[in-house]
C-alpha cells in the first residue's frame, strides 16, 4: 500500500490542479501497488489539524482545466510555524504527528517561497517530501520556470492590450500594475507581450524624470499616448537607498494604494499628462491554465509520481535548460530567484526602445 499525502499552499495559481492529476495519473498507470490518497485542506492548516479528505483517481478525473486548487489553500507564514498556535498547540509536532498517523509514505507539496521554506523543515525533520514549483511571480529559485506564471503573463498581456486601445482613442497616459511580488518577471513579460513604452521592476529602481523624459520624447515623436506596464514592487532610486527602518516609516504615512499611483501623481505633477492606472490584481491568479501550463504542471506531477514510485524524496521538480530536474529541496529553501539588471531579455528590450526608467 502506498500512502500519499498533498497540499496546496500559499496564493493560488493556475495549474494546481493538473499538477496534483499528474502525479496521480503518473502514479496509476506506473504502478499496481494500491494507493491511498489523503487531500490536506486548506494547505498546511489541514496537515496541523488534521482536516483532510480521502481522494481517488476519480477526484483528479476532469480537473485539467479547472483554475484554483480542489484542495484549498491557506497562507502560514514560515515566520510563525515554530510558535505555538492560539491553543498553545506546537504546529510543527501537529504535523509530523498527523502525517506518522496516518502512516503516510510521503507528502507533495504544491507551493512558493514560504511554503517551500516550511516544507525544507519537514523534511530536515525526517519527512519524506516532494515539492512542485508553483506561483504567478516565477520567483522561485532552482527553477527556469513555475507553474502559473504563464497563465498570468497572458492575462496581464490581456489587460495591457485593452488598455492600449483605449489609451490610444484619448491620448493618454496609462498605467497597469503588475502582480509579482518583490520580483519583476511576470511584470517585463507581459510588458515586452503588451508592447510597453516604459516597464518599471522592482530589480531597476526608477527615476521618476526618466520616465517624463520618454513621455515627452513619445509626444514630440507624435504618439499620443504612452503605456507604462509597473511591477507591483517597483521602487524609486530615493526609496531604494532608504533604510528597512526609513521605508518602513514612509509606508506609515503613505497615501497611495499602490505603487502605481504615486508614480502616476508624480507624472502628473511634473509633466501636467492625464495619467490613468489600472490594476487586474487576482484576476491575473484566476482562471483556466493556458495549454502552456496545462502541458508544463502535467510534466513536473509525472516526474514527481516518478519520484514517489522510486521511493526517492527531498527534491522540488523544476524546470532548467528545457528539461524536467530535480532539485534539493535544502538547495531551494529560502532563495529568491530575482531578474538580472544584465539579463540579456532586459538588453534586448532596451535595444527595442523600451525605458526602465534607470
Ligand atoms: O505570490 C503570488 C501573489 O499573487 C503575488 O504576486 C502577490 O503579491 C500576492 O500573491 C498577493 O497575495 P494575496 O493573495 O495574499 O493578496
Amino acid at each position: 500500500m502506498l500512502r500519499v499525502g498533498m497540499l496546496t499552499s500559499g496564493g493560488d495559481c493556475q495549474a494546481l490542479n493538473a499538477a496534483m492529476r499528474g502525479v496521480v495519473k503518473t502514479l496509476l498507470n506506473m504502478s499496481d501497488e494500491p494507493l491511498e490518497i489523503y487531500g490536506f485542506l486548506d494547505g498546511y492548516q489541514g496537515l496541523i489539524y488534521s482536516r483532510f479528505k480521502m481522494l481517488t483517481g476519480k477526484d483528479f478525473s476532469g480537473i485539467l482545466t479547472e483554475g484554483g486548487t480542489m484542495l484549498g489553500t491557506s497562507r502560514t507564514p514560515f515566520k510563525d510555524i515554530e510558535k505555538p498556535d492560539a491553543n498553545g498547540l506546537n504546529k510543527v509536532d501537529a504535523m509530523l504527528q498527523n502525517y506518522y498517523k496516518l502512516q503516510l509514505d510521503c507528502l507533495v507539496i504544491l507551493g512558493g517561497n514560504g511554503t517551500h521554506k516550511t516544507a525544507n523543515l519537514l523534511r530536515e525533520k525526517g519527512l519524506n517530501i516532494i515539492t512542485l514549483p508553483k506561483t504567478i511571480d516565477n520567483d522561485l529559485w532552482g527553477t527556469d520556470m513555475t507553474f502559473g506564471f504563464q497563465s498570468a503573463v497572458d492575462i496581464a498581456t490581456n489587460a495591457i492590450d485593452c488598455i492600449h486601445t483605449t489609451a490610444a482613442s484619448h491620448g493618454r497616459v496609462f498605467i497597469v500594475e503588475v502582480m509579482g511580488h518583490k520580483v519583476g518577471w511576470l511584470t517585463l513579460n507581459a510588458g515586452m507581450a503588451g508592447g510597453a513604452d516604459i516597464i518599471l521592476l522592482p530589480e531597476i529602481p526608477y527615476d521618476i524624470n526618466k520616465i517624463c523624459k520618454k513621455i515627452e520624447e513619445r509626444d514630440k515623436n507624435g504618439s499620443r499616448f504612452t503605456i507604462i506596464a509597473v511591477a507591483e514592487g517597483a521602487i524609486s532610486k530615493e526609496d531604494a537607498k532608504l533604510s528597512k527602518k526609513e521605508m518602513k516609516k514612509k509606508m506609515e504615512n503613505y497615501p497611495y494604494p499602490s505603487v502605481s499611483y504615486e508614480v502616476a501623481a508624480r507624472i502628473q505633477e511634473k509633466t501636467g499628462r492625464e495619467v490613468r492606472v489600472t490594476v487586474p490584481g487576482h484576476v491575473q491568479r484566476g482562471g483556466s491554465p493556458c495549454p502552456y501550463d496545462r502541458v508544463f504542471a502535467s510534466r513536473l506531477g509525472a516526474e514527481a509520481g516518478k519520484l514517489i514510485l522510486d521511493r526517492q524524496f527531498g527534491f522540488m521538480v523544476g524546470y532548467k535548460d528545457r528539461e524536467i530536474v530535480r532539485v534539493s529541496l535544502e538547495d531551494v529553501a529560502g532563495k529568491l530567484k530575482y531578474l538580472s539588471p544584465d539579463a540579456t531579455i532586459i538588453q534586448e528590450a532596451k535595444m527595442l526602445g523600451i525605458s526602465f526608467g534607470d
